[in-house]
Order: structure tokens, then sequence, then C-alpha cells
């Protein structure tokens, strides 16, 4: 760990069954002996709470821990969080198991953080035991207060599921092959299972902070390409620091997809830089293929999330294993040993990071861009559910999408949490955010008539925080602020004789989604229409597809159809050109502010060698890149990085 610059280890996370081999038995010793080897070493320890996954013995003897699926099934154990957040009796041996690991080593110099639990969720997001209907019984009478505010929020005169008191609430639970849950219930199940989550992490920070009140608590969030299942945004204020578990997704996309990550993470960590708490030197073990990292990708996406805010970079797996499922899962020293590509990579690596805080920039913090793209986990959610007019929607993809299109136009923009202060930021992008309270719908128009742009694509504004339509025309909540009324959607997808995709008059594509708008607003231009064969077949030939209202002093966009990321780019380009700057896109470019200097950072997205000018100040890490004639212009290769610094 020393040869490759190692100085921080997250330990023993699913080390309970060796920590507490037996109900009444306890053996510290064998974590004394490493945190103590650590420490001497210089290697500082954030420890773990060791509750993510417990021993069989507790298994065993209180099977009433394991969850439910939603068939009923239990789920056995053997895996990972194979407990329900809601039982009791998990919370007291985790509890437990938190004040004898805090006793112990709440004055050990080595250990520094605490990592609480590991990926809340990741095996228990769903949880449908009998634990969880209590609770979640518990949290319908906190949110709605009476039976009849619940009625209401579910719509449940709808197939006659009115309940008379908290005690008939059930859960979404299976109810057979062609049954459709009831969204609203499904929505709050969704905010339940997250809150349920954040409340036994609260319970196991708070039994250690008791004990041990000087040292920083963290859980590591799940915010990666697939999935960002909990609401960070509303998590992000319970941890004194923000740490994130993000793997890579193979392809053409993968810096852009893990800048698009980081992205919110770093919105959500405040202002304050953040921890990778976990990531991977090569390929993991748990997709159907599992690709490796090319040559140069292990640095350059450390440097990356580095580039992102991040201050701390962690692997899974220090050694990797030889025995058990993640046997084949990449890590720091592989199977081939020491004298390995990827060794050499992590140890060339542990230089570049030593350098960069060298230079001073740790403590420095990501530059704010003009734009933001609007994120709300209610609205991820809402997009998934299966009772929509179609199911291939996702909210988390479509702000993918658009992060992407920014970086095809030269431009970026970061990735905030609905319910953060954005206001200061020009523009606003508010990607397929079905879902809006009508009190966020009254912000946005108090942004726009204040002077700010909003760009809001389809399927966005059209039901409030119940899951409930507003009526009167789509976008139902954002009719006046954009100026645009419609009455139906059409919806595209491979039907036989159909066509399966439509064009626009300025020569972009729709191909899933399109509003069929009926008016827009006297202070409305249309900037395309949908037009041509595909458009007459399906009666929306001169129908309005891209909309700018003036609204106060601000202007309202409205793209009332999907499209694909480069007709986002031309979008971008085209109508917030303001944005774009000159240099080139196959390099993105992003800088960090500190006290005492700032630090630019650039990463070749493509496969292409690329050029950049005008860097300002000095070198301070070249990867796969090199200074040409004179310091200001750099060529980097594929996977290539140039960072400087400029004294402030
Ligand atoms: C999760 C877990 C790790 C490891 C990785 C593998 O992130 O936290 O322990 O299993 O997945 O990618």
């Amino acid at each position: 760990m020393r040869q490759a610059g190692v100085n921080t280890v997250s330990l023993a996370i699913f080390s309970w069954g060796r920590i507490q081999p037996s109900e009444h038995e306890w053996d510290f010793d064998w974590l004394d002996c490493v945190i103590d080897k650590l420490g001497r070493g210089g290697i500082a320890v954030d420890l773990a709470s060791a509750t993510a996954t417990a021993p069989m013995w507790l298994y065993e003897s209180h099977p009433e821990v394991l969850p439910v699926e939603s068939n009923g099934d239990i789920v056995n154990p053997g895996s990972r969080q194979s407990w329900r957040p809601t039982s009791p009796v998990f919370k007291r041996y985790a509890l437990q198991l938190c004040s004898r690991l805090a006793e112990r080593y709440r004055d050990n110099p080595y250990v520094t953080a605490w990592h609480i639990n590991n990926e809340y969720g990741w095996n228990n997001r769903y949880d449908y035991s009998d634990d969880a209907l209590k609770a979640f019984r518990i949290w319908c009478r906190q949110r709605y207060g009476s039976i009849d505010a619940l009625n209401e929020a579910w719509g449940t005169a709808f197939w006659a599921q009115q309940v008379h008191s908290f005690e008939e609430v059930i859960l979404p639970k299976h109810m057979g092959s062609d049954a459709m849950v009831n969204p609203s219930q499904q929505l709050d199940f969704e905010r339940f299972g997250s809150d349920a989550l954040k409340d036994f992490y609260k319970s196991e920070r708070d039994t250690i902070e008791r004990i041990c009140p000087d040292k920083p608590c963290t859980t590591n969030f799940m915010v990666s390409t697939e999935q960002c299942s909990m609401d960070y945004a509303d998590w992000s204020d319970e941890v004194d620091f923000v740490s994130n578990d993000h793997y890579f997704t193979a392809g053409r996309s993968h810096l852009d997809e893990l800048l698009c990550s980081d992205a919110l993470v770093d919105s959500l960590a405040l202002g304050k830089p953040w921890y990778v708490m976990e990531h991977s030197t090569s390929a993991v073990q748990w997709k159907p293929l599992n690709s490796r990292k090319r040559a140069g990708e292990l640095i350059r996406d450390a440097v990356a999330h580095v580039a992102m805010g991040a201050d701390a970079i962690n692997y899974f797996q220090w050694r990797q294993s030889s025995a058990g499922a993640e046997a084949f899962h990449s890590s720091m020293l592989p199977h081939a040993g020491a004298d390995s590509k990827i060794f050499r990579e992590v140890c060339e690596l542990g230089e570049a990071l030593k350098t960069l805080a060298d230079a001073g920039l740790q403590g420095s913090v990501l530059e704010e861009s003009h734009a933001a793209i609007l994120f709300d986990a209610d609205c991820e959610w809402a997009t998934r559910c299966q009772t929509l007019p179609s199911t291939s929607l996702s909210h988390w993809h479509d702000v993918r999408t658009w992060y992407q299109a920014f970086l095809d136009s030269s431009s970026r923009a970061d990735v905030v949490p609905l319910r953060a202060d954005w206001t200061g930021y020009d523009t606003i992008v508010m990607p397929t955010m079905l879902l809006l309270s009508r009190q966020e719908a009254d912000r946005i128009a108090s942004f726009v008539h204040g002077g700010g742009r909003l760009v809001a694509s389809y399927a966005t504004g059209l039901a409030d925080d119940r899951f409930h339509v507003a009526l009167g025309g789509y976008p139902g909540l954002l009719r006046e602020t954009l100026g645009v009324r419609g009455e139906e959607f059409n919806i595209l997808g491979k039907l036989e004789g159909d066509p399966d995709d439509v064009g626009l008059s300025n020569g972009f594509t729709s191909r899933l989604w399109e509003n069929v708008v009926t008016s827009v607003a006297q202070t409305a231009r249309v900037l395309a229409t949908y037009s041509g064969d595909a458009a007459v077949d399906w009666e929306l030939d001169e129908v309005p597809a891209i909309v700018r209202n003036r609204y106060g002093a601000g202007s309202a966009y409205y793209i009332g159809c999907d499209l694909g990321r480069s007709d986002i780019a031309g979008f971008v380009d085209t109508e917030l050109h303001d944005l774009v700057t000159a240099a080139d896109n196959r390099v993105v470019h992003t800088r960090r502010r500190g006290a005492q200097a700032d630090f630019d950072f650039y990463f070749n997205r493509s496969k292409d060698k690329a050029t950049i000018h005008d860097v300002p100040g000095e070198a301070v890490f070249l990867y796969r890149a090199d200074a040409v004639d004179s310091s200001a212009v750099y060529a980097l290769d594929r996977s290539g990085v140039v960072v400087t610094a400029s004294s402030r």
C-alpha cells in the first residue's frame, strides 16, 4: 500500500461475522492488529460500522429480520444487505455493534472517520415485510395527518381503494400479473423506502456519535449510470462529508457519464469536497458482460473524479479476492500480483494524486457553470411508473443525455437537485420532470419572470407531487410559464405499419413521445413544428414542437417531444449559444477554485488526438499529453489529461 501511495483504507465493511462470531462472543483482536498495522504504516482508517451484512447466526436465530419481496417471497441470507430497514430486532443488534466499535476505537488515533453501513438500499431498497407495513402506516399518518387526506392524495376512489383508517393502508405488493399499482401509493412507497433507510443511517450515526463525537461520519451514496435510487438531496445534510460509489459503463460515453454522475454528487456535497468511496480499477463482475478499462482509463477516471470535486479516491477492492462472489472484480492489487499493469498504474496514480495534493488542490471547489440541469428523485421514481403513456421514460436517463449534449456543444452544465437553490443560474433545464409540487412550479415561474431562462422538455410538469394530473391542458403546472397548451400525447414505438419516428421542420427527429400542442400564447414563438410524411401520418403536421415564450423578464423554451443527443446539442448551439464556448468539443474542461490557486483540468473525450490552446497557468500534471511549443498549448492523446495551476 505504501508503494502505491495509499493513505486511507475503508475497513471492515462486511466483517460483522468476524467481529461477532456468535451472539455473546466478540473478537476485536484481528481488527486491532489490522488498524494498528495500517496506522503505523501511515495509513488512516475509515472504519465501517460493519452492519451492512449480518452474520449467519443472527439470521438463524432471527429469520424475521429478512426482507420480503413484493410477491411475498422471503429473501435468503448469503448476499449483502439481507435485512429489513424497519426491523426493530435487526436494529437492536446493529446498534449494539455500532456501540461496541465506537467504544473500542473512539480514541484510536488511526481511525479518522466512520463509514456507516454500506450502500444503503442496494439489496433492501424495497421491503414488503410486516415490519415495513407497520412503519409505512406510521409514515403515512405523519405525512397526511388524516385518512381523508391520504384517500384524496392517492385517489383511492378509483378501483375501490378507499381506506377508513391507517390500519387499513397496505403496501403496493404484487397483485397479479395484469394488475397495476396505484402510482400515488407507489410514489409514497418509494419515498418511504428512502426515509426508512435514512432513519436507519441516522440511528447508526447517532449511536456512534454519542460515544465518539469527534470523528466525521459518512455513508456511500450510489449515484451512478443505472441508478440514483435514494433521495440523496434529502440525505446529504446528514453526512459530515459526502461520499459516492461510481461504477463506469464501458463504451463511448464512459467519461461523459462519469462527469454527469459527479456533477450531481458535487451539488449534493453543498460546496465542499467529497470522497469517491468506491470505483474500480478495471472490470466489475456483476454485469452480464464485464469490460475492462482501456489503457489510461484507470488514471484518467480517477483524475476526472478529482476534477469534479473529489478530494479522495478509493477503490473497491485492495487485493483481488481468490474466492467468493467478487473474485473476478478488479482490484488495486490483482490476482497477477504486484508485477502487473494494473498495480503499476495504481502506483502511478498514487504519485499523481500526491502531486496534485502538493500543489494545494485539496479543499478547492468546483467552479459553477451558468446552466443547471435539475434532478429530482420523485421525478425519477415517477417516470419509472408502469402506468404512463410510455414505459420507456427515465428522468435520470434524460438528465444524462442533456449533460452529454452540453459537452458536445463545448459547454458544461451542473446537475442540481430541484430542491436546492438554483436561482443563481442563468439557465435551468428540466428534462422529463413529470412531477412538480405547486410550490416548485411557482418557484420556476418566478425564476423565469425575474429574468431567468427555462428549458422544459416533454413530459415535464404534467402532475403534482401527489401524482395528480394538473387539469386544463398539458403541461398543467407550467402551461402559463411555457405559453403552450396540449391535449394529447402521441406515442411512438415499433407498431407495424406506423412510422416509428417523426421529423421536425428544423431537421430534428422525435422517436418516443410528442405532445399534441393545440395552442400557443401570444407571447410565444413557434421555433419548429412536426413536418414530413410521418407527421402527416400521425396527424401532427404543423403542430408546434419547439416553442419559446416571453414570460415577464425571462424566456421559457418548451420542447414538446423527446430528442436525441445530437438534436439537443443542435438546440443548445442555436438557442443557448451564449453558453457555448469556442473550445474543441473533444476536450472537456473544469476548474476548481482554491484559496491560493485555481486548477484547470482538461480531458480528451475522444479517441483521436486533441489540441488545446490558451491554457492558463503552469502545468501540474500531464498524462498522455504533451506541451506543444509554448506552455499554453497541449496535445492530448486518447484518455489524455492536463492539469494546470494559476496562483490567485
Ligand atoms: C458495492 C459494494 C462493494 C462491492 C462493489 C462491487 O459497491 O459496496 O463491497 O461489492 O459493489 O462493485
